[in-house]
């Protein structure tokens, strides 16, 4: 046996990257304000900001989408998209969408409103601004002590079933609109879920008459992480593993700009019949008829494909220890990260990286920024930019944790750019206590970091 992984796939067709000097890089930097979602693609050398609409299409997804049928209604396209979501998640109702917060946007406005309570092991951004939107109240129950780094405690990602009940009590079944099982758990640092945490969290939905939903938009990758660390699991495909979370659930709501492998696109996936119908007349009115939803026909033929592809063995074993690759050699130079590193992203503590630099000069913004002069690499702050909030005299609250995502596209990078993005690291570690952060120059009153400026202090 080999010890190298290589990339299961050669390159049929290439894009540019533009090379850049840290002058030049400098310059590009304080015209974005210091926010690399400021930044223009074509400065950017190795972009890791997300793992989301990014991925490389296959030779046999292109052929899909010279194939798409675009008719308004019952399309072939359709019909196939429809029918592979069907086999892999066994739900009996599939409407498409154009991306993952449409499919919430539709169920959880639905669900939601003034009185209402959601609960998961950790709602992603767009979840949770879609809950509080309709005046809901979204609670977040990650399982204890899932941001140290422990190498060898998986399943970091689960819910924690005590504070789920608790909850559930406290506000009364009625009230509680879903339970949301996200997985991979993203913004808990990436991480699994276990088949055993989701299975005692169903339970304890239909105890309650809960509704159970899985954003499932990494769940291939979740599945390779259930069939080499969750005892059981080592004779099942990928695929079964899947389909046994989704059997699971009550509904599933999925961007398929992760693990369906292409550029845009979702679905709404549920049972329940009154539920599917009011959800298709909200789909109808907002993101188009119920056979394309917001997809064009081909978008909907390399969804078929691509949810089909993730599965395979030696693309989820490539996928994961790639992943792994960058950060385990992260950890040998030292850099403090989360681990195990989980499917889709290594995230670094920004706070123990910059020591010196306090919270409210947030140190995550500063190693986003640091990643980008001394190597052209765009990253992602998740800490007190995302997060943070003020309170009343307008003193920072800061975030749970300050760390910075190096979300790793799928089949888009090889492992010399990995070597490039780990040197620039170790650039890096030199610096690591004469470093200043920032100061916020502007901000909108909502998710604020795509559109903030920063000072740099000093
Ligand atoms: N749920 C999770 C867990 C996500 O990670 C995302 C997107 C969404 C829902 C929303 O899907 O973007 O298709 O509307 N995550 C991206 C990211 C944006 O960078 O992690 P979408």
């Amino acid at each position: 046996m080999h010890k190298t992984i290589i990339e299961p796939f050669r390159i049929k067709m290439v894009e540019p990257i533009y090379m850049s000097t840290p002058d030049q890089r400098k310059q590009h930097l304080e015209n974005a304000k210091y926010n690399p979602f400021l930044l223009h693609s074509d400065q950017v050398i190795i972009d890791l900001l997300t793992d989301s609409g990014t991925s490389a299409m296959s030779a046999n997804q292109w052929a899909g989408i010279m194939r798409g049928d675009e008719s308004y209604a019952g399309a072939k396209s359709w019909e196939r998209f429809q029918q592979t979501i069907i086999d892999i998640t066994g739900f009996t109702h599939i409407l498409p969408t154009h991306q993952g917060r449409a499919a919430e946007r539709i169920l959880y406005t639905h669900l939601g409103g003034p009185e209402k309570v959601f609960i998961s092991n950790t709602h992603f951004d767009t979840t949770r601004a879609n809950i509080e939107y309709t005046h809901a109240l979204a609670l977040d129950c990650p399982a204890d002590g899932n941001i140290h780094d422990n190498e060898n405690q998986y399943f970091k990602g689960n819910i924690d079933l005590h504070a789920v009940e608790g909850y559930i009590r406290h506000y009364g079944p009625e009230r509680i609109a879903a339970v949301i099982l996200t997985v991979t758990n993203n913004s808990g640092g990436g991480q699994p879920v276990s088949m055993a945490n989701a299975r005692a969290l169903a339970h304890m939905c239909q105890q309650y008459g809960v509704l159970m939903v899985l954003d499932c938009c990494r769940i291939a990758e979740n599945a390779y992480f259930i069939k080499h660390f969750e005892e059981g699991y080592s004779h099942k495909t990928y695929r079964e593993i899947a389909q046994e979370m989704f059997s699971l659930a009550d509904a599933a709501v999925m961007s398929a700009k992760k693990d369906a492998l292409v550029n845009m696109g979702g679905f709404l996936a549920m049972n329940n019949d009154n539920l599917a119908r009011e959800c298709t007349n909200v789909l109808i009115i907002t993101e188009g008829y119920a056979t394309y939803g917001g997809l064009s026909g081909r978008d909907m033929e390399a969804i078929a494909i691509g949810f089909e592809e993730v599965f395979r063995e030696d693309y989820l074993n490539y996928r994961i220890k790639s992943t792994t690759y960058v950060g385990e050699k992260l950890h040998e130079l030292g850099v403090p990260l989360i681990r195990p590193i989980g499917g889709h992203a290594v995230y670094i503590d920004a706070k123990a990286f910059y020591p010196l630099i306090p919270t409210h000069e947030y140190p995550g913004q500063r190693l986003a920024c640091d990643l980008y002069l001394f190597g052209g690499i765009r990253s992602c702050e998740i800490g007190s930019v995302m997060f943070g909030k003020y309170d009343n005299a307008g003193k920072l609250i800061p975030a749970r944790q300050e760390l910075v995502r190096l979300a790793i596209p799928r089949r888009v990078y090889t492992q010399s750019h990995m070597d490039y993005v780990i040197e620039t690291f170790a650039m890096l570690m030199e610096l690591r206590n004469q470093r200043r952060g920032f100061s916020i120059a502007y901000e909108p009153p909502l998710l604020r970091h795509f559109t903030a400026h920063f000072v740099p202090l000093g």
